[in-house]
């Protein structure tokens, strides 16, 4: 069986630091989804230092969520670390939205996750870490991204009830929330300077920091990982003070 890591969204941004973060662990590959085959090859070439097993797919697709599943188990993969990470948001009141686009974003941020979970989980043992994507959004509502919010609402839902149901296996499940990060989430959300106040003015996170901390969360088995003070306050609030105050200041 050989120990590996599988990291989704791995073309680009935090995915990208994940993967060089995890080469520091003792696995014997790494295998990087997203659907840019040029990027996820080029990544590799230049940024793997282990093997590193590239897999185009969109993982929307129920065939090839199959086939990722009939990969686990023709590899004969001890997954150590499965990176939930692809996704994307978009900004805009829902009333003005493109149906098929929220749509999208439910099928990356919840459906692909769970199915990417549900059927790595055979595959994984004692001592594993399941890293699922999360966000700042999770904690409160934010009008203009309400899709979005809701699904990462969801993110940590899902992993702290898997954390809990794994706990027997001494499998761990953790949430990791990051601030804004200058990455492509931005360019894909149409997320541009002036465009909103609250990107404009928030500290933003750098994803190096965020892939290391998260793993190292991981590790320690922690649910929840929110990096810079500023965010781990702002989760804080949103555990005391009452939704309807926190979301006229979340409002993107
Ligand atoms: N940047 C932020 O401000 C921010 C803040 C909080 C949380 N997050 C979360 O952080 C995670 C990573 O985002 P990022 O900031 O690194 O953005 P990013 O640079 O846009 O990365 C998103 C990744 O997801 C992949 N992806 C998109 N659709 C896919 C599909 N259908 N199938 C497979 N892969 C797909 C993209 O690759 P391809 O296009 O090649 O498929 C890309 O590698 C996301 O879950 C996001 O919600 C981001």
């Amino acid at each position: 069986m050989s120990k590996i890591a599988v990291i989704t969204g791995a073309s680009s941004g935090l995915g990208v630091e994940f993967f060089k973060e995890l080469q520091k662990e003792p696995l014997e590959e790494i295998w990087i989804i997203a659907r840019r085959e040029d990027r996820l090859k080029e990544i590799a070439e230049k940024l793997g230092k282990i093997k590193t097993r590239v897999v185009p797919m969109d993982i929307t697709l129920a065939e090839n969520v199959e086939a990722y599943k009939n990969l686990l188990k023709s590899e004969g993969a001890d997954v150590r670390f499965l990176v939930n990470n692809a996704g994307f948001g978009t900004v805009g009141n829902l009333d003005e939205a493109d149906y098929v686009k929220q749509g999208q974003m439910v099928d990356l941020n919840v459906r692909a996750l769970t199915e990417f979970t549900v059927v790595t989980l055979p595959f994984m043992n004692k001592g594993s870490s399941v890293i699922n994507v999360c966000s700042i959004a999770s904690f409160v509502p934010n009008a203009r991204m309400t899709v979005y919010s809701s699904t990462k609402a969801y993110v940590m839902s899902f992993t702290r009830g898997l954390r809990y149901e794994l706990k027997k296996k001494k499998i761990n499940a953790t949430a990791v929330c990051p601030g804004p990060m200058s990455t492509e989430f931005l360019n894909v959300a149409g997320i541009e300077k002036g465009t909103s106040k609250t990107f404009d003015t928030l500290p933003y996170c750098d994803p190096a920091k965020t892939a290391r901390g998260g793993i190292k969360a991981a590790k320690k088995g922690r649910c929840v990982y929110t990096p810079r003070a500023f965010f781990k306050l702002y989760r804080l609030l949103a555990k005391v003070l009452p939704a309807s105050f926190l979301m006229g200041l979340a409002k993107v």
